[in-house]
């Protein structure tokens, strides 16, 4: 017997039964599906804080314990245990690859990092300055006009090639869209370094693949720095149906180019309240200046007729600490002496941190820091300039937006995304 869920019209006792479907892991849903067709009313969730849009098995949260996991492996793990690289495979293929299924993977991806030389023209048709952001959203895009054929794939293989060619071009896109931003010369991809020494390679080297060498002679890719990022890319790679994934799968029912459709959440990423929440944290610790000056600005986020917030704090779906914050507050802890990581970031941060989660404004409203409080700090230790933070977001989180594209278009019976309004116009 289905179990079901019912619900009373007061205005007339008219009945109304839905269906209820239990998930495997997290709450059940109550399947409205037929909601218009039984009661004539549409249900109204604004910021859809109570709906679920899809069916899904790649990636969970636990929002009140805090807890994110990738086709079932916890966050921690993957961080801790395996690269970038075996989790991007992870969330393709529903498995962690064999030393032998990694290296054809890592190959393939470093033999697709190449861009098409005419896609080197729209670049250049930027202006000198203009956010990577930009640049990156509309070459991804445009991506789509090299690869036509990938808007009818016939068979797995064709999946699994649409998605590696874009993973592999990422980062190649993100470096161009920098030197391009700076009027830097492009530098291609160096098929001998991995994936991601290869995007600090494309953003440090001069021309003709030369590396600065510091005052001590020491080597200018450091791995300590290489983990890191990869860390950082690993903990972006996927998180469910946030804002920019249910634009890509929004634009995955039209049927439309899946590299437009990624391109699409390029764009949904850039906004400060999502993905471009790194950038702001970075700006606003920089805006603060000093410890002493934190109270003030905690007042100024607590203030209801003042729009001031504190960036990279709360969360639609953590009610806790967001799992990959707490990751990376123990990376930068760990960084801390080997990078030159900047101090005072660290303690205004760190001070921001400490009163916000004693202070009853932040502790009622279950405020926390999540992933972009600490990313920015690492950042800037790693010499990534402000404006490729969220680039660098997008290189992470191109294997998500792939995957949960795929998903969709293998589900059987999805529809395009139509949802209805409350009209209260004339
Ligand atoms: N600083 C101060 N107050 C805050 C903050 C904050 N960062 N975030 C939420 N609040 C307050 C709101 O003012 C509101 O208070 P009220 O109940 O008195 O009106 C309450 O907390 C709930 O906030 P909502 O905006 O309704 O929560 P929602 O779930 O819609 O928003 C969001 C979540 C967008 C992340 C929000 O917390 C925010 O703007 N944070 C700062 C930007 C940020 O860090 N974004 C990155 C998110 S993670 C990511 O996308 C990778």
């Amino acid at each position: 017997m289905k179990n079901t869920m019912t619900m009373t019209d007061n205005r007339d006792g008219k009945s109304y039964e839905f269906e209820i479907r239990d998930a495997t892991r997290g709450p059940s849903v109550v399947d409205i599906s037929s909601f218009y067709g039984q009661t004539g009313m549409f249900t109204y969730d604004n910021g859809f804080t109570s709906t679920a849009s899809c069916e899904s098995e790649i990636t969970f949260i636990d929002g009140v314990e805090g807890e994110l996991r990738y086709r079932g492996i916890r966050i921690e793990e993957l961080a801790s245990k395996h690269s970038y690289l075996e989790t991007c495979y992870l969330l393709l293929n529903s498995k962690l690859p064999d030393e032998t299924e990694l290296l054809k993977f890592d190959l393939e991806l470093r033999h697709r990092s190449l861009l098409h030389e005419n896609l080197k023209n729209l670049f250049n048709t930027f202006p000198t300055g203009a956010h990577p952001m930009a640049a990156l959203s509309s070459a991804t895009a445009a991506l789509s006009s090299f690869y036509y054929s990938h808007l009818n794939i016939a068979d797995e293989s064709g999946y699994q090639e649409m998605a590696r060619r874009i993973i592999a071009k990422m980062p190649t896109l993100a470096a161009f869209a920098y030197r391009h931003s700076i009027g830097a010369p492009f530098i291609q991809p160096d098929i001998e370094r991995s994936f991601t020494e290869n995007f600090l390679y494309m953003m440090r080297a001069y021309p003709g693949g030369k590396m600065h060498i510091g005052i001590n002679g020491e080597q200018k890719i450091k791995a300590i720095e290489i983990k890191a990022l990869d860390t950082i890319f690993t903990l972006h790679a996927d998180h469910e149906q946030n804002a920019s994934t249910t634009t890509v799968r929004g634009v995955a029912s039209t049927g439309a180019h899946p590299y437009v459709a990624i391109s699409a959440g390029i764009s949904a990423l850039w906004g400060r309240a999502h993905g471009g929440a790194n950038e702001s944290v970075i700006k606003q610790l920089e805006m603060i200046g000093s410890v002493e000056r934190v109270d003030e600005f905690i007042a100024r986020a607590k203030d209801p007729n003042d729009e001031f917030r504190l960036m990279g704090f709360g969360h639609r779906v953590y009610k806790n600490f967001d799992p990959r914050a707490k990751i990376l507050k123990t990376l930068q802890d760990q960084l801390k002496n080997e990078l030159n990581l900047d101090s005072n970031l660290m303690n205004i941060a760190n001070k921001i941190e400490e009163i916000a989660l004693s202070d009853d404004y932040f502790i009622s409203r279950k405020l926390y820091p999540n992933i972009d409080f600490y990313s920015g700090v690492i950042l800037t230790a790693l010499q990534i300039p402000k404006p490729m933070f969220t680039p660098i977001f997008v290189i992470g989180r191109t294997i998500g937006w792939i995957t949960q594209w795929i998903e969709f278009k293998k589900q059987k019976g999805n529809k395009i995304a139509r949802p209805r309004q409350l009209y209260l116009g004339k």
